[in-house]
């Protein structure tokens, strides 16, 4: 009964979401052109997926660990992972650790995803939190990363974000399946989530943009 729909169906995230589309891309083509600026920006993507593996693991402190739950755990620490080398490989040196020399928009973007985990938890309660916080999670990782191989599919740089990808796909449709149908608690929490979202974004761009004013 409820296998045909898509969670982009049900969440409406597509269309929440038209409106960024245009200015995500337009800062994506820009990004990738200025290494400096690249390299940091990556470093964000590293360092917000091995938050998200770090708060998998953090979440399953008190249940039962499945082989499915330790997988999505490894390939987001697997990612964060990808996008460190990325990002040091662009920047052409090391990139310890996450710091504010390092890292662009690195408070609002904690901040984001710090008050998502809370916003997700009130409405859900502790324990399912996981699942739902995955599940809106993934639709933006998904959304931004298509945008994101669809700017680097047209410029210089080959790295591609094919595997993760596909990886956030299987995630995606794994976190829907655990969501049991809730469809107006799923449109619900990834409305919030888009609201975070704006909020994060000009901060991201007058980050970007005060680094190419210094530069
Ligand atoms: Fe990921
Ligand atoms: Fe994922």
């Amino acid at each position: 009964m409820t296998q045909s729909i898509s969670p982009w169906t049900a969440s409406n995230m597509k269309d929440a979401n038209a409106q960024f589309e245009s200015q995500v891309q337009r800062f994506l083509e820009d990004i990738i052109k200025d290494k400096s600026r690249h390299a940091r920006f990556l470093n964000m993507l590293s360092m917000l997926e091995h938050k998200g593996s770090r708060r998998i693991m953090l979440s399953q402190m008190d249940q039962v660990l499945t082989q499915d739950t330790l997988q999505h755990l490894a390939e987001e620490a697997r990612h964060a992972y990808f996008f460190k080398r990325q990002a040091e490989r662009v920047a052409g040196h090391s990139l310890n650790g996450w710091t504010k020399d390092n890292t662009m928009c690195i408070e609002p973007s904690l901040m984001y995803f710090g008050r998502l985990g809370v916003g997700v938890e009130n409405e859900v309660g502790r324990k399912s939190a996981y699942s739902w916080v995955s599940l809106v999670v993934e639709l933006r990782a998904c959304w931004f990363y298509e945008i994101y191989q669809d700017v680097l599919e047209h410029s210089n740089d080959h790295m591609s974000l094919k595997s993760i990808l596909a990886e956030e796909d299987k995630h995606l449709s794994d976190m829907f399946a655990m969501c049991d149908g809730k469809y107006e608690t799923l449109e619900k929490l990834s409305n919030y989530e888009t609201k975070l979202f704006a909020r994060l974004w000009p901060q991201l761009e007058q980050s970007s943009n005060q680094l190419k004013n210094a530069a």
